[in-house]
C-alpha cells in the first residue's frame, strides 16, 4: 500500500495534491447536506503529549475543509478519529477499549469511518492486531504522513476496503496545513519532530523517527500568522529543544531562534518544552534572562534522582550534574519556577535509588511536576533489563513521591498568597462561565471571578487561596 520513497512529490506539490481530495471530499459531504439537511460530523481524539494535541489541530482542520463539523458527542459522529500515543501501556488499553465500544457503533452505524493515526500506529505488533481483531477500523495512518489524511479517506469512500498506510520514516516536512486551533489567544508551534536521544525506556524515537528541526523562516512566518490572528502567547514544541538547529544546512541554536520569535510583534509571552538536562546551554540560560518575553518557567525533566539509574537510562547527567544545573539557572534567573517529568519503578530501581529522587524533589523546588509509572514498552532496551520492580513495591514508591512533591509544592504556592500577579486569561471554567481560568508568567494556574471579556487579556489577579496545583484569585479592578 505505502508508496516508494522516489515517487514523492516535493512538499509544495503535495500540499496541493491533497487539496484536491479536500475539493472532491468536500464536494461529496455539501452533497449529502443539502440532500439530507445535515452535516457530516467528526470526532476527534488526541491522546499523549502536547505533540498530538497540535496534530490533531491540522487534522480537525483538514476534516473542517472537507466540509465535517466537530462534534463532542462520539455517538453522533460520521467520521471518529483517534490520534494516538504508546509512550506508557496505558495509553493503548485505552484505544483497544474504544475500538471495543467502536465495533458495536459502526454495527448501528455502517457508514461510519473509524481512522486512527499517531505514535501507536508506527508499531508493528498493534497492525498486526488491528488486522485480526479489530477489522471494522476504516483507515489506519502514522506519525509520518499525516498530511496525507485526505487521500487516504477519499480511498476508503472509493473502494470500500481498509486503507493502512504507515512509513517506516519521514520523507517530507509538509507545511502550511489548514489547522484549527482550540484557543484562539494561544498557540503552539513545532519547531521540531522525532527524537535522537534513545533514553532506554521510550518508545518515541521509534515512533517519531530521527531528529529534523524546522528551518527558522517557516517557524517564524507560523508565528508572525499566528500574531495576526490574535495569539499572544507561543508555546514552541520538541522532544528536545536544546538540540534545535543543529543539523540545519545553517546550523542555529534554539537561543538564537528564541532572539528570532522575540521580535515577532504582537506575541507577548513564548514558552518551550522539553528541555533536556544535558544539553542545556549557557547561551539559552542567558537568554531567557535577557528576553522579556521569554517566561520565567522551565520545563526540566529529571526522571530520577539516582546517578547509576540515570546511567541505565541513558539520560548522560548524574544527580549532581542535575542539582548543579538547577542552582546555575536559579543563579541567573532567580524567580524561575521548575517542572520536571519523573519516573518510579524502572528496572532495577532500589530503595536508595528511589530515596536520592525524593531528595531532588526536596532540592529543586518543583512548581508542579509529571510522574509516572514505568511502563515496560517492547522494543526499547529497558524492556529486556532484568530486576523489573515489582507492582507493590513501584505503587508504594509513588504515593510516597506523591506525598513529597504535593508538599513541596503547597509550601511554594503558599509564600505567593496576598500577592498580585499577571494572569493571561484562557478561558472560562466548563461548570461556570464567571469563572476564569489562567496563568502566570511562572505558569501557576490560577482561577478567578471575572467578566468573559478578560478573555485574552493580561490581568491583575490577587491570589487568596493555596489549592497546591493551582491558586484561587481576585481580580483586582481600577488599576
Ligand atoms: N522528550 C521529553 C519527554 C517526552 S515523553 C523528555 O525527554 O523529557 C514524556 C514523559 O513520559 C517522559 O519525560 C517520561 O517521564 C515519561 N515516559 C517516557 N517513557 C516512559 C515509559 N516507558 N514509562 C513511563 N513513563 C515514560
Ligand atoms: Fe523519550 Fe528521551 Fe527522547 Fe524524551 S529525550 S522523547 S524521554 S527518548
Ligand atoms: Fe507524544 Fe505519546 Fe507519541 S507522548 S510523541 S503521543 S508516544
Amino acid at each position: 500500500m505505502s508508496i516508494e520513497r522516489n515517487n514523492v512529490l516535493p512538499a509544495q506539490k503535495e500540499l496541493e495534491r491533497q487539496q484536491e481530495f479536500i475539493d472532491s471530499i468536500r464536494k461529496q459531504n455539501d452533497a449529502y447536506a443539502k440532500e439530507t439537511g445535515r452535516q457530516k460530523k467528526f470526532y476527534s481524539l488526541a491522546m499523549g503529549c502536547q505533540m498530538n494535541a497540535h496534530d490533531s489541530e491540522k487534522l480537525e482542520g483538514m476534516l473542517t475543509e472537507m466540509g465535517y463539523v466537530a462534534t463532542q458527542e462520539e455517538s453522533e459522529a460520521d467520521m471518529i478519529i483517534y490520534n494516538t500515543c504508546c509512550v506508557r501501556e496505558n495509553a493503548e488499553l485505552k484505544v483497544y477499549g474504544k475500538l471495543g465500544w467502536l465495533k458495536h457503533y459502526k454495527k448501528e452505524h455502517p457508514d461510519a469511518i473509524i481512522a486512527l493515526c499517531g505514535c501507536m500506529m508506527q508499531q508493528d505488533s498493534v497492525l498486526q492486531t488491528l488486522r485480526q481483531k479489530y477489522r471494522h477500523v476504516d483507515v489506519v495512518f502514522g506519525t509520518f504522513n499525516l498530511y496525507k489524511l485526505p487521500e487516504l479517506l477519499q480511498t476508503r469512500l472509493e473502494s470500500g476496503r481498509t486503507v493502512y498506510d504507515i512509513w517506516q520514516e519521514h520523507r517530507e516536512t509538509v507545511e502550511d496545513l489548514p489547522q484549527i486551533r482550540h484557543f484562539p489567544y494561544k498557540a503552539s508551534v513545532n519547531i521540531m519532530f522525532g527524537c535522537n536521544n534513545f533514553c532506554s525506556y521510550c518508545i518515541v524515537p521509534y515512533v517519531r523517527g530521527r531528529e529534523r528541526s524546522r528551518q527558522p523562516q517557516d517557524i517564524l512566518q507560523e508565528v508572525k500568522k499566528l500574531s495576526a490572528d490574535g495569539v499572544k502567547e507561543i508555546m514552541l514544541l520538541g522532544q528536545n529543544v536544546n538540540s534545535y538547529g543543529k543539523t540545519l544546512e545553517e546550523p542555529i541554536s534554539f537561543a538564537k531562534l528564541l532572539r528570532m520569535v522575540h521580535e515577532v510583534e504582537g506575541i507577548e509571552r513564548i514558552r518551550f518544552m522539553t528541555s533536556h538536562p544535558k544539553d542545556l546551554s549557557d547561551e539559552l540560560i542567558e537568554t531567557m534572562a535577557e528576553l522579556p518575553k521569554v517566561c520565567n518557567n522551565l520545563h526540566l525533566p529529571v526522571q530520577s534522582g539516582s546517578s547509576r539509574i540515570l546511567q541505565e537510562m541513558n539520560r548522560h547527567y548524574s544527580k549532581e550534574d542535575y542539582l548543579l544545573l538547577v542552582e546555575k539557572v536559579r543563579k541567573a534567573i532567580p524567580d524561575i519556577t521548575l517542572s520536571t517529568d519523573i519516573m518510579v519503578g524502572f528496572p532495577g530501581e532500589e530503595e536508595e535509588d528511589f530515596l536520592e529522587t525524593l531528595d531532588v524533589v526536596k532540592k529543586a523546588d518543583y512548581s508542579t511536576a509529571f510522574t509516572f509509572i514505568y511502563s515496560k514498552r517492547t522494543g526499547t532496551p529497558a524492556a529486556v533489563m532484568e530486576n523489573q520492580v515489582p507492582e507493590e513495591v513501584v505503587k508504594e514508591r509513588f504515593s510516597r513521591l506523591l506525598e513529597t512533591l504535593d508538599d513541596g509544592i503547597h509550601r511554594l504556592h503558599e509564600k505567593l498568597l496576598g500577592q498580585t500577579v499577571i494572569v493571561f486569561a484562557e478561558e472560562c471554567s466548563k461548570q461556570d462561565s464567571h469563572i476564569l481560568t489562567g496563568r502566570t508568567e511562572h505558569n501557576t494556574l490560577v482561577h478567578f471571578a471575572a467578566d468573559q471579556t478578560d478573555i485574552g487579556q493580561f490581568v491583575p489577579v490577587k491570589l487568596t487561596e493555596n489549592k497546591t496545583y493551582y491558586m484561587i484569585g481576585e481580580r483586582v479592578t481600577g488599576e
